[in-house]
């Protein structure tokens, strides 16, 4: 079987937000203690959106100092930035081969972005998925701690893998460079594993502050709908306090938050500030009123930010730092992507 791994990544584009800290970063720290961990600033999935060349660099860099403001650990983890390891874009063309249209043009996040004018998005931006595929899937990774908005990138992921090691079959049993794994109750072999997504608890999709059925994103027009990392404690405690709710007191039990979405996401967001889940929450503040909620949730919020945001602050002015963990990082993810380009050249027959 394969050796148990953990990738995952965001896009250098814009701030980090509350949904990013507790649905990615926060989880990620938390792996790296028991498992061999690779987290990626995904430079090259950026440039589907044309950034001004000066920017990415700088939003590179300030992610990086996001991703260790947050905990990541260079020592402990990989930590570098995608452009660097040029294997990357390399399995992202044998994957162009073996990924269908269809399947692509059938991802629910190529249709946000590309809007109405279909055929004027890039190709890149269309094509993402199978360079996420190939981000993944570099490194064998076994595990993706992602939010629950990359579910369908995930499958497709293993989509991927599955018609590549079905495609193939024959040369990696002659090359004897098949893997032995278990798919349903059968054991099969390939090359790439089936990556499984890491999605679970409270904060596997954090949602608007100002509408609870739009996920939290920054892409959201409105300011008051998201917890920026960089926001200070005056902002944080003014959004928390403006964020919606009900007239009504909170539940006891979990089922109370039934069609009330936007308490429940204040709960879950408390939940996985807390590290407990929203049962617990409900607990301490069944019966309570949203308003004395949301101070506490405030503070809390504030005590776990504003250590990040300052930390994160005197990071980026130290940018030959960041740019030594980036390079100390990619030259540790390049001999493990190469020796996994090695095989993928042998197979496809280069
Ligand atoms: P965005 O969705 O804001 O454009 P990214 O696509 O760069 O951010 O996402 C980075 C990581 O953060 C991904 O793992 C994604 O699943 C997670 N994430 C983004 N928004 C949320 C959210 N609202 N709730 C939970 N996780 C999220
Ligand atoms: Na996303």
């Amino acid at each position: 079987t394969f050796k148990e791994r953990i990738f995952s990544g965001a896009q250098p584009t814009g701030n980090l937000h509350l949904g990013n800290y507790l649905g990615a970063l926060k989880r990620w720290v938390a792996l790296q203690d028991e498992k061999e961990c690779i987290y990626c600033v995904v430079d090259m999935h950026a440039l589907t959106i044309l950034p001004d060349p000066a920017e990415l660099l700088s939003s590179t860099r300030e992610l990086t100092a996001a991703y260790l403001a947050a905990g990541l650990d260079p020592k402990k983890s990989i930590v570098f930035n995608q452009s660097r390891v040029r294997q990357h874009a390399e399995l992202a063309w044998v994957f162009n081969c073996i990924a269908r249209v269809g399947w692509m043009n059938r991802m629910t996040q190529f249709k946000d972005k590309a809007g109405k004018d279909r055929e004027n998005a890039s190709l890149g931006l269309l094509a993402y998925p199978s360079l996420m595929a190939a981000d993944v899937l570099l490194y064998r990774a076994t595990h993706v701690p992602v939010g629950d908005d990359q579910k369908q990138h995930l499958e497709l992921t293993r989509d991927i893998a599955q018609k590549f090691n079905n495609d193939y079959s024959d040369r990696i049993a002659s090359l004897g460079i098949g893997v032995e794994m278990a798919v349903g109750d059968e054991t099969v072999s390939g090359f790439f594993p089936l990556t499984e997504p890491m999605i679970s608890g409270p904060a596997m999709r954090i949602m608007s502050l100002r509408d609870g059925t739009k996920k939290m994103s920054k892409s959201d027009p409105s300011d008051l709908s998201r917890i920026n990392l960089i926001d200070d404690e005056e902002t944080i405690t003014k959004k928390i306090r403006k964020a919606k709710t009900d007239a009504d007191a909170i539940p006891s039990e979990v089922e109370g938050l039934e069609g009330r979405p936007e308490a429940d996401n204040l709960i879950g967001i408390f939940a996985a500030l807390t590290n407990t889940d929203k049962a617990a929450v409900l607990r301490d503040f069944g019966g309570k009123q949203f308003s004395e909620f949301k101070a506490s949730l405030a503070e809390l919020a504030v005590a776990q930010l504003s250590p990040i945001t300052q930390e994160m602050r005197r990071l980026v002015n130290d940018p030959a730092y960041i740019d030594g963990v980036l390079r100390d990082g990619g030259e540790r993810a390049s001999v493990i992507a190469e020796e996994t380009m090695h095989n993928v050249r042998d197979i496809v027959g280069f």
